[in-house]
């Protein structure tokens, strides 16, 4: 049916009518005193996202963009750096610090799999002279569906010295992430995500220690450079033409968000999440999540049953229903699909997704209690308040 498609895809995600409206007008000059209103709430806002008192500067670029830029600020060729991964997107931290010629040690686990904080301490230990200049890890890894514990793996970096590198795309305005708190050095996210806007814009903030470190980053970028960025949050402005119409978005967005309050957000994604493995779970599913103490609750990634490929299953849930959830990445390619449940997604989604996807797998002849999915959901939603 038209326009009845939903995404429970781990971004984009579907973005609130109220913030598509304020989108759908012409763009105001990015020189002007309207927009540089709009800058100063939303440089200020975001801060809520983050948990930091850090500037939070903000680039017209999806989210690999602020991953280059956390980068190329930082690293010198020959530095060395140690890339903890535990999926695809922990990979690009590697790829790019590569790029930039950095020496890259990469500590790797299988897909499912979070980091175990014991090998970091480990690792960093074995680091006897201190020459890992910086550590990048992914607080959620959309790829497989777990959250790494970056509360404890930072403060290890942190007793190490080096300076802590984090993903946060699928994790801000979706999971507790917490900047200061945690003392995470460079802290990223993106819009598509958590922030219920379309793709287009990216995130960084970084501490002093990781400024200081930036002061010693020969050949900085120069699109991305961390210190006309951080001039022009200063200035309530932007460093080049930024993409006005979704800086618009995230101005509404980020009202909507301070109205929810933070840890409403927090506890709805956690509720969400639940409920889907419960759902997902009850229907004899397997989670790709070897622990479920470091299952994502905001995306969910779940194996096909035997027999039953993820392609037919995604094609009849979008022909059938007009949901839309995604297929594994790479080597997870047709192994797994993924739900996500991040951003502007509520309960009546959640029920909605776990009913569509139980009369999908009926008709593609999966043998089940036709109604035990949505059943778990509805049972968890209402014991989780
Ligand atoms: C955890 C994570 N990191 C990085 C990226 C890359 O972001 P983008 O595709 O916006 O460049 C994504 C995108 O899905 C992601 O989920």
């Amino acid at each position: 049916m038209k326009d009845k498609t939903f995404l429970m895809i781990p971004g984009p995600t579907p973005v609130p009518e109220s913030v598509l409206l304020s989108m759908a007008k012409h763009p105001i000059g990015h020189r002007s005193t309207e927009f540089s209103e709009v800058l100063k709430r939303v440089y200020e806002d975001i801060k809520t996202m983050f948990q930091t008192k850090n500037d939070v500067m903000i680039f017209t670029a999806s989210g690999t963009g602020a991953m280059e830029s956390a980068i190329f600020n930082l690293v010198n060729p020959g530095d060395k750096v140690l890339s903890l991964i535990i999926g695809n997107f922990g990979e690009r931290w590697a790829k790019i610090a590569e790029m930039k010629g950095a020496e890259v040690t990469k500590y790797e686990v299988a897909p499912g799999e979070a980091i175990n904080p014991d090998e970091v301490k480990k690792l960093l230990d074995a680091d006897v002279n201190k020459e890992y200049k910086i550590v990048t890890l992914t607080h959620n890894e959309t790829a497989t569906g777990v959250t790494n514990d970056v509360k404890t793996i930072v403060s290890l970096i942190k007793e190490h010295g080096a300076v802590s590198v984090v993903d946060g795309i699928t994790s801000l305005a979706a999971l507790p992430c917490k900047m200061d708190e945690w003392g995470i050095d460079v802290l990223i996210s993106g819009s598509q995500k958590g922030f219920m806007i379309p793709p287009g814009l990216s995130f960084l903030a970084a501490s002093e220690k990781a400024w200081k470190l930036h002061e010693q980053c020969k050949n900085p970028s120069f699109y991305f450079n961390w210190k006309q960025n951080r001039k022009s949050v200063l200035e309530a402005s932007t460093a080049w033409t930024p993409a006005v119409n979704l800086f618009v978005a995230l101005d509404t967005a980020l009202q909507m968000m301070k109205e929810e309050g933070i840890e409403n957000i927090w506890n709805r994604h956690k509720r969400l999440g639940t409920a889907i493995r419960a759902g997902v779970k009850a229907i004899g599913l397997k989670l790709l999540v070897k622990d479920e103490k470091y299952a994502s609750n905001a995306i969910t990634a779940v194996l096909p049953p035997e027999g039953i490929s993820v392609p037919d299953i995604r094609k009849t849930l979008k022909k059938d229903y007009d949901i839309v959830v995604a297929n594994g990445q790479k080597t997870l390619k047709d192994k797994i699909f993924r739900i996500g449940t991040m951003g502007y997604v509520s309960e009546r989604d959640a029920i909605a997704a776990m009913g569509a996807l139980e009369a999908s797998l009926y008709k593609l002849g999966y043998k089940f209690e036709l109604g035990a999915g949505v059943a778990a959901v509805i049972k968890s939603l209402a014991e989780n308040k």
